[in-house]
């Protein structure tokens, strides 16, 4: 029995049956991976996390496994009971999301750190879709290849998001041309809007401060988008059980298997996360 609140079903205006399409599948994992700073992957996974939720395509979980933790001060800043946040590190992420799962949490977004280590490579691993956002900058364009080279090795489906691009430069049709050499576009360009960055300062969205903005269907249509990207990664691979969701990894990293998940540890959710007790609390302390 879940033991946190749930919002009503609250449809934000274009979402159309996406949450419907989704309401069935088995859990998904959308993991946010860059090794460019500053690329967007903490904004989007935020945002999008949300923007889910109100379409109906929960219940949703946001982890935060970047020990900057920016993540986890927009959550802590949250007025909101949705989505669900924990904190969490690679070692106790199968036992966390294998928990989740038992929960009935149906979508889980997972921030992670500007980086390609093996510890970035082992959260990949967990992925149903890879979302990689890229600045329209050549630095940013420059960096992708490593993080590509880490999705690419696992096999995982990956589309990258065009973020924070100026309206109507064609350096932003360029880096779509040029990321579209690699993998997927995501069809939705999300602009550089301040709306962005102030609402998640008060721990909230655009959908929720401006539901009527170009951010927020910005938002709206890029989620869309990757929930069809969802389901049709569905249709297309023989999804696994849950549980060996990692077995599936490549054989890129050294350290692949060398964490196993800590049976009996306990998961620690966020203040108003579930669980068996008082071993539940905010977060896991990194
Ligand atoms: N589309 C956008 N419009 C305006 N500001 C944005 C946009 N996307 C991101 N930002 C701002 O850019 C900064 C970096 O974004 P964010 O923290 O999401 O990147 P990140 O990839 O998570 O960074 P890091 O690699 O350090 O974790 C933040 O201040 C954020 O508010
Ligand atoms: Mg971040």
């Amino acid at each position: 029995m879940l033991r946190y609140s749930l919002r009503n079903s609250e449809v934000a205006p274009g979402t159309g049956n996406v949450g419907d399409a989704l309401a069935d599948a088995p859990m998904k994992v959308i993991v946010f991976s860059s090794q460019k700073g500053g690329s967007g992957k903490t904004t989007l996974c935020g945002q999008l996390a949300v923007q889910a939720d109100l379409s109906g395509a929960g219940p949703v979980a946001v982890v935060d496994t970047d020990p900057q933790g920016s993540l986890s001060q927009w959550w802590n800043a949250r007025e909101s009971d949705t989505p669900l946040f924990l904190k969490t590190q690679v070692e106790y992420l199968r036992n966390d999301l294998e928990q989740l799962h038992r929960q009935g949490i149906k979508l889980v977004f997972i921030d992670t750190p500007p980086a390609v280590t093996s510890i970035i490579g082992r959260i990949v691993g967990f992925a149903d879709l890879v979302v990689i956002p890229a600045r329209p900058s050549p630095h940013d364009l420059r960096a992708v290849g490593a993080t590509l080279d880490i999705v690419e090795g696992q096999g995982k489906p990956l589309v990258f998001a065009v973020n924070a691009a100026t309206p109507r430069a064609q350096i932003t049709s360029d880096a779509a041309v040029a990321l579209s050499q690699h993998g997927t576009v995501a069809p939705v360009t999300i602009h550089q809007r301040t709306d962005f960055a102030t609402s998640m300062v008060q721990g909230r969205t655009v959908m929720e401060d401006k539901p009527d903005s170009r951010s927020a269907r910005e938002i709206t249509e890029l989620w869309k988008y990757l929930a069809s990207r969802l389901g049709r990664t569905d249709r297309r691979t023989q999804r696994l059980p849950f549980v060996g969701a990692d077995q599936r990894q490549g054989q890129r990293f050294e350290d692949r298997g060398r964490a196993p998940a800590e049976a009996g540890q306990p998961a620690r959710f966020g203040r108003r996360g579930f669980g068996n007790g008082p071993a539940f609390s905010r977060e896991r302390t990194v």
